[in-house]
């Protein structure tokens, strides 16, 4: 069994797998490349060729446990029919919803538009640089989805204040979600994903009273699915408050936590296995200081089922050097 799984489904301790949130992406030069190459990131996605060769980019370089393909939560609402584009600068910036059209959409239609990323993870997991290794799958959370599909772009730090306004609207686009999320989930694990990560990447912009309803609740039903598809589930609910209650009720098998939530806090109040944590800034101080914070958690999760990650994606000016130092040290405590 691959070590994330080891750690997963084992509980086990002390061997440390790592991955990295976004390890193929614009820190490496070779990933620039064919970027440069390729103005249309939605179209990048769909390409199996290019989108299974920058999966595997990283593993080329260092020594990581697993390889997370190379696409986009967004896929999803381009999937649906929305317009979804990336602008340099600026990030996601989403089309017009059009309720008629999301309602009337089948499976079939969804599955043929985003047919490459499938035939990619294949590709991916059939690759003997993913030998031993977990191919892992992913999605947006539907909070996370919606999130994009109302405010058509990054909401930054807070919602617009009429955001809930039309709650029938809001409820409407969640089961739509719920639905072709999970048929997205099975695809990718029927094409080779051992492992689903789920992205919540807002869920630190809700009040407490919000988050049952729009947190706990969907993902809680995605979870449930994925685990009856017998594929472990790792869950990122990013700027959550409390970890704690959120694995109680989500139950995912595994935690990704966050670089704000305080590492010692969560050794002591959660018991399922834990992933990530480290601010991705380290990255950019010095040797001597990724050293030291890279062993903080490796000396907090101790004897505590743990996957090394960071506490969100690696930043783009990341000098890949300090990758490979982190990579090494980690294999090497
Ligand atoms: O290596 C990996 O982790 C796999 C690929 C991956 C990407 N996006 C590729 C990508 C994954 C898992 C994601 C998830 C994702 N996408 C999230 C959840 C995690 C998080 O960061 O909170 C979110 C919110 C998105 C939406 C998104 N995609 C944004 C906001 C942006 C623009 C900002 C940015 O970080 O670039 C993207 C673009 C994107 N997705 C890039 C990559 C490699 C950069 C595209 C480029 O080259 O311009």
């Amino acid at each position: 069994m691959s070590p994330i799984k080891e750690v997963i489904i084992n509980k086990k301790t002390n061997i440390n797998p790592i991955w990295i949130m976004r390890q193929a992406g614009r820190y490496l030069p070779e990933f620039r490349e064919i970027r440069k190459k390729n103005s249309d990131f939605i179209k990048l996605c769909l390409n199996e060729t290019l989108s299974a060769e920058i999966t595997l980019q990283p593993l080329k370089r260092f020594e990581l446990d697993a390889a997370i393909i190379f696409s986009d939560i967004l896929i999803l609402p381009y999937g649906l029919n929305q317009k979804v584009e990336f602008k340099k600068n600026f990030g996601p910036l989403l089309g017009e919803l059009n309720m008629n059209e999301i309602s009337k959409l089948d499976e079939i239609d969804f599955i043929k538009k985003i047919y490459p990323v499938y035939k990619a993870i294949n590709l991916v997991s059939e690759n003997s640089l993913t030998k031993n290794k977990s191919t892992i799958g992913f999605v947006g959370a539907p909070w996370t989805l919606l999130v994009y599909m109302i405010n058509k772009q990054s909401p930054k730090l807070k919602l617009k204040d009429n955001f809930f306004s039309d709650e029938f609207l809001i409820n409407r686009i969640l089961l739509i979600l719920e639905k072709f999320l999970k048929v997205h989930i099975k695809n990718q694990i029927d094409n080779g994903a051992e492992v689903i990560q789920i992205f919540d990447s807002w869920a630190g912009l809700l009040d407490e009273k919000d988050i049952p309803n729009y947190v706990y609740m969907p993902t809680f039903n995605l979870v449930e699915y994925t685990k009856s598809l017998n594929t472990p589930v790792i869950c990122f609910p990013k700027g959550i408050k409390n970890y704690k209650n959120y694995c109680e009720i989500v139950k995912p098998d595994a935690i990704c936590i966050d670089y704000e939530i305080d590492p010692f806090q969560i050794r002591k109040e959660i018991s399922i296995p834990v992933q990530g944590g480290m601010d991705p800034k380290i990255l950019l101080t010095d040797k001597e200081n990724l050293k030291k914070e890279a062993k903080k958690y490796l000396d907090i999760f101790k004897d505590h089922p743990y996957i090394f990650n960071l506490g969100h994606g690696v930043l783009p000016e990341t000098d890949p050097n300090m990758m490979d130092y982190l990579v090494k040290m980690v294999k090497d405590y």
